[in-house]
């Protein structure tokens, strides 16, 4: 059994509606939905925007499924100019930027009881992932850190000071809390984003125009990828 986990209904409709002998299950506030995707268990659902969010549907995804591995998909906004729209991020690691308890003597993004700033992605699973990706016609695949914190990245500045702190190659909202609680049960996971804004002063703007075709574009690589295995 495969995991997937998107943050909004638009990052894993198109998976949805290709899920056969569906089964869904209610936990909390999380729908679970399980199936054959392209011929392979699969079981995928829609955590909400944000950290905790996306954690709480993490550990109920690993506890009730067992899954083999889960991966967060989705879009993202870039994280330096090299990284434009339509691009895809594959982490290598996962880190939260909002994570803060330096003035305690701490590194920067340190993620307490993990004892990490950056949360390692399985390699297997990435070199699948990037190798899924580069199918994708006309796209350009990065493959680096994904930052992840509770707000919506829309100025340049922020974007930099994420970028120089950690080298991020994407800015989004849930991939660390994904991997967050992959990493505490031990479960495989990986982070794969589509670019759908700079995550400068033109996001508010460049999302709503680009978010769909990110979408798609992600989800097309979870299609290579199932069908490839
Ligand atoms: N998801 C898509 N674009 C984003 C941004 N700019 N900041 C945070 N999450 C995002």
């Amino acid at each position: 059994m495969y995991g997937l986990i998107g943050a909004m209904s638009l990052e894993v409709e198109a998976l949805m509606a290709r899920l056969e002998d569906r089964c869904e299950k209610k936990i909390g506030m999380d729908v679970f939905v399980s199936g054959k995707l392209f011929g392979k268990d699969a079981v995928l659902a829609v955590c909400g925007p944000g950290k905790v969010n996306a954690a709480l549907c993490a550990q109920s995804m690993i506890l009730h499924y067992q899954p083999e591995w889960i991966l967060n998909l989705g879009v993202a906004g870039a994280g330096d100019a090299t990284v434009s729209i339509g691009d895809m991020v594959v982490a290598t690691a996962a880190v939260q930027h909002d994570m803060d308890t330096s003035p305690i003597g701490d590194p920067v993004g340190l993620v307490s009881k993990l004892n990490l700033v950056e949360i390692p992605c399985d390699e297997t699973l990435r070199g699948k992932l990037v190798r899924a990706a580069s199918a994708v016609e006309g796209v350009r695949v990065h493959e680096g850190i994904v930052a992840t914190g509770d707000q919506f990245i829309h100025s340049g500045d922020i974007r930099s000071r994420i970028h120089d702190l950690f080298r991020a190659k994407a800015v989004e909202m849930e991939g660390g809390a994904v991997a967050h609680a992959c990493y505490a049960h031990g479960v495989p996971c990986c982070v794969l984003r589509s670019i759908s804004d700079q995550a400068d002063g033109h996001s508010d703007m460049d999302y709503p125009t680009f978010a769909a075709m990110a979408a798609r574009h992600s989800q097309q690589v979870v299609e290579n990828l199932l069908s490839g295995e």
